[in-house]
């Protein structure tokens, strides 16, 4: 049976370009992707260049997501921004990416709250969980996908979980140029699948979209986007290249017009 779940390619530029430079890229990538209004295609700049990024962005092309939010609306907290600040800028925000679980040692705890916070403030969720490479060795994959996804959706309505993304992100592909298995990915991803089943009911796990993001390029991403479970792709470094991306954005579109056939 097929589902009707939209694939989305996403950047995560991660902490690159200034104002001028990313103006610039953005142009670049404008010109280099086409107009594909059957896959959702996000991009996740620095919260620094949002601002002026999403006067100039082609909405018929791209959305703005932010790469993350705090989850107190206002109030004393130095160096901090706000998903209700956020909210009229950007449809998405990541949360508790492996960056800032690992170095800024954000946990389950942390994760939670933000994607609280962030349904509260009308801007859907990216929650990325996956295993460190120490915890694959020893058999726990299962295990960290389990908690974390767990401690991401607590509190949420199964409307509100149906509409968010999991991106499953393997510590040990991000950044490596060593990406995942397609069965690796393949089973990670039926398995998360498996898990808002039993928390929510089958209605939410066949709406929700899950992600794969670890090394993905032009080269590998349609392994990944073909897989029947999995629908698109967080990408990193070849995000920042504009032809990469995309060619990934061409792969994806036609993986979804395969699909809606
Ligand atoms: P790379 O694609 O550079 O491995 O990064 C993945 C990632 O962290 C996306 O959020």
């Amino acid at each position: 049976m097929r589902n009707n779940r939209k694939i989305m390619i996403a950047g995560n530029w991660k902490e690159h370009m200034d104002v001028s430079t990313a103006s610039h890229f953005l142009h670049r990538l404008q010109e280099s992707v086409a107009n594909r209004q059957s896959i959702e295609v996000v991009l996740f700049p620095n919260v620094l260049v949002l601002q002026p990024l999403s006067v100039q962005l082609d909405r018929r092309k791209f959305r703005l997501g932010a790469q993350d939010g705090f989850y107190k609306d206002a109030g004393a907290y130095t160096g901090e921004v706000s998903m209700a600040m956020l909210n009229d800028l950007v449809h998405y925000v990541l949360v508790g990416h492996s960056e800032r679980r690992h170095v800024f040692n954000e946990n389950d705890d942390v994760a939670s709250k933000k994607v609280q916070s962030a349904v509260r403030n009308g801007i859907i969720p990216v929650l990325c969980i996956g295993e460190t490479l120490q915890e694959r060795l020893s058999g726990e994959t299962k295990q960290i996908l389990h908690n974390q996804l767990t401690a991401g959706l607590m509190h949420l309505t199964a409307r509100e979980a149906a509409a968010m993304v999991i991106a499953y992100e393997p510590v040990w592909a991000i950044g490596t140029g060593e990406f995942a298995k397609p069965d690796q990915v393949e089973e990670a991803i039926k398995y998360i699948r498996n898990q808002v089943s039993q928390l929510f009911g089958e209605r939410t796990a066949r709406h929700i979209r899950i992600l794969y993001g670890g090394s993905v390029d032009d080269h590998n991403a349609s392994a990944f986007i073909e897989l029947e479970d999995c629908d698109g792709a967080l990408v990193g470094g070849a995000s920042l290249n504009h032809e990469k991306f995309a060619k990934i954005v061409d792969v994806a579109f036609k993986v979804q017009q395969k699909r809606m056939d």
